[in-house]
């Protein structure tokens, strides 16, 4: 079977071959093609060990299939039978787990409310996890969540203790192309009023009900501490353009 074309987003081409995901960084015609290289081979090693993390410390995240050990090593560009280098383009793609279910974007405000709620509660507990752990993910919107809907495939499956699936519903974290390791207050914060900020700009309908929820699920050592310094930076206006 080809790889087919499943998204193209706003950084990469997500492409789809059985249960394996591509995520393709393509290049930036603005950028000046030396800079665009060097971000997007960062973003995809960033990427890889990030998700490489997060997975280890039990976040819903999908796992890397192939990680790209050349990332560590310069490779030389291949050449081909005429002798015409052929770039190395590994380093900017990274294979995926796919993640069944739906973008939370597109279908959250189409939920039954419990439903919405129950679903946002779940992502507080992923993001909180994260937090615990000083992942920042710096771009944490419901375009970067899948509510995954267990297949029963993936429920039988169970001879690979690492392709372990939750056997209901649950919220899964995706694209980590901007995230970092920090343990400052202030850049949780930034996560939890970006998240906010989608709730109200795509799900206003119930964007205030939806954030509590949220709220709810971010319980950990310090979260009473990031949520009260959100209270105050939104009240000095820091983040308001
Ligand atoms: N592992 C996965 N399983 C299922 N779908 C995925 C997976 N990874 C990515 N996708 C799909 O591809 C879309 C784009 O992926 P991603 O957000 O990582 O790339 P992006 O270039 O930052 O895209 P965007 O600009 O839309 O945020 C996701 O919103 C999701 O629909
Ligand atoms: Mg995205």
């Amino acid at each position: 079977m080809k790889p087919i074309l499943i998204q193209q987003g706003a950084e990469a081409k997500i492409f789809l071959n059985k249960n394996e995901v591509t995520k393709d960084r393509t290049p930036k015609l603005y950028r000046h093609p030396k800079l665009d290289k060097q971000i997007r081979t960062r973003r995809t090693r960033s990427e890889a060990k990030i998700l490489a993390k997060a997975k280890s410390i039990g976040v819903n995240v999908p796992k890397i299939l192939k990680p790209n050990t050349k990332y560590s090593m310069p490779q030389p560009n291949q050449q081909n039978m005429r002798g015409y280098q052929i770039p190395n383009t590994d380093k900017f793609k990274i294979n995926l787990e796919f993640i069944p279910g739906d973008r939370l974007s597109q279908t959250l405000n189409s939920y039954p409310e419990k439903k919405q709620l129950s679903t946002m509660q779940k992502l507080g507990h992923q993001v909180a996890k994260l937090h615990a752990n000083s992942i920042i993910h710096a771009d944490l919107t419901t375009s970067n969540v899948i509510l995954y809907r267990p297949t029963s495939e993936a429920t039988h499956k169970r001879s690979d203790p690492q392709a372990k699936r939750p056997t209901s519903e649950a919220t899964y974290l995706i694209d980590f192309g901007l995230s970092y390791i920090s343990t400052k207050t202030e850049d949780k914060t930034v996560d939890l009023h970006l998240m906010k900020q989608a709730l109200e700009a795509k799900h206003f309908q119930n964007a205030k009900k939806l954030f509590i929820a949220f709220k709810k699920g971010y319980q950990w050592k310090d979260s009473k501490k990031i949520l009260e310094r959100l209270i105050i930076v939104e009240k000095r206006g820091r983040y308001k353009h």
